[in-house]
């Protein structure tokens, strides 16, 4: 069965065909950070324009590199929830257009889920059940999956997402957009130790999550060192922000795998690309003897083919949506 998953709910245009929720025979994504760069940040109102605009050639080019028409697929499956509302409605409206026209069933689908589902498709045979730390720049969730298409929510941020504070503390020091990967690469010449900047929540007894005040510290520590004309090492600033950031999902993601008795951690979301992170993480873990999982990059950040593998399993267990399918930018937890 080949599935076309379609995923717009940020800012990357991508569609996917994935076979049997397992092959993956096409994965298309076009990136907008060069429109977004020069605000320091997503823009919504400009994420949804430019979906508009790249949609259907990267569903176009997700066929031709299959080598195939919409004859050969069996299913349209769509994310609908969360995101930017004017980027998911984008996605939806190309879904629901192709459905129609070409008489095919659609199934919506939870990005969460999506995120969930990246490591099945590297590795179909993970242990069940398990803990997903999806960590992207919308989401810093702890879930307990038991199944590739069910899970529970054990923590989330109650403000910024970890990627949302990279991306804010980057665009503060002017480093760019998006902040991850430079903070990821500057961190590694700095001195982790130089600033004792706040792990929010880290004594917290829930297994939630907070970003903003770490973020806020290091600005205002930024600013108080310019203002009394000291020197300022942005290696070392970057590297003390990131220990603090990463100390805190640590521990809560260690301490909720030994809660569940799970033996198996997966990664996803496109800060799992920090090499930090996924250092400290296996290291950590496996003196607790915990494994950690993750897929490669084009299957951590948003994508297609995570969309088409979830709606193979909800197709097959009868799921089907109906054309008045909507977009919902928030779920609850
Ligand atoms: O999953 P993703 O592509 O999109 C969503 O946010 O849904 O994640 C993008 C986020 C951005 O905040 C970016 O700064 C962060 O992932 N990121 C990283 C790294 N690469 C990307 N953060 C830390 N280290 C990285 N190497
Ligand atoms: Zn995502």
């Amino acid at each position: 069965m080949n599935i076309l998953g379609i995923e717009t709910s940020c800012d990357d245009t991508a569609a996917a065909i994935v076979r049997d929720g397992r092959e993956i025979v096409s994965n298309i994504i076009s990136s907008q950070n060069e429109f977004h760069e020069k605000y320091g940040g997503i823009v919504p109102e400009i994420a949804s324009r430019k979906h508009v605009e790249l949609i259907l050639y990267v569903i176009q080019n997700a066929l031709d590199t299959a080598g195939m028409t919409y004859e050969g697929i069996d299913v349209i499956a769509v994310t609908h929830r969360p995101g930017l509302v004017g980027s998911l409605l984008i996605g939806l409206s190309a879904a629901k257009s192709i459905a129609y026209c070409h008489g095919k069933p659609l199934v919506g689908v939870n990005h969460l889920s999506g995120h969930v589902y990246a490591n099945f498709l590297n590795k179909p045979d993970l242990d069940l059940p398990h803990l997903s730390l999806t960590v992207s720049g919308g989401h810093t969730l702890v879930m307990y999956v038991t199944s590739p298409t069910q899970y529970t929510v054990l923590g989330h941020t109650v403000d910024d997402a970890i990627g949302e504070a990279y991306d804010k503390v980057a665009k503060f020091l002017g480093l760019g957009f998006p902040g991850g990967p430079v903070i990821d690469r500057m961190a590694k010449e700095g001195n982790p130790n130089a600033v004792e900047f706040p792990s929010p929540l880290i004594y917290s007894k829930d297994l939630n999550f907070s970003f903003s005040g770490l973020k806020t510290a290091v600005i205002r520590y930024v600013t108080e060192q310019k203002h009394a004309e000291r020197e300022i090492n942005y290696a070392d600033i970057v590297a003390s922000f990131q220990k603090a950031a990463i100390k805190v999902l640590i521990k809560k993601v260690l301490k909720a795998a030994q809660e569940k008795r799970v033996s198996t951690i997966t990664l996803s979301g496109g800060v799992a690309a920090n090499s930090a992170l996924r250092e400290t993480l296996i290291a950590e873990a496996r003196q607790h003897g915990i494994r950690v999982c993750y897929p490669p990059l084009v299957l951590c950040t948003d994508n297609g083919a995570m969309i088409a593998g979830v709606a193979y399993h909800l197709y097959q267990a009868g799921v089907r949506s109906g054309f008045d399918l909507n977009a919902y930018p928030a779920i609850p937890y």
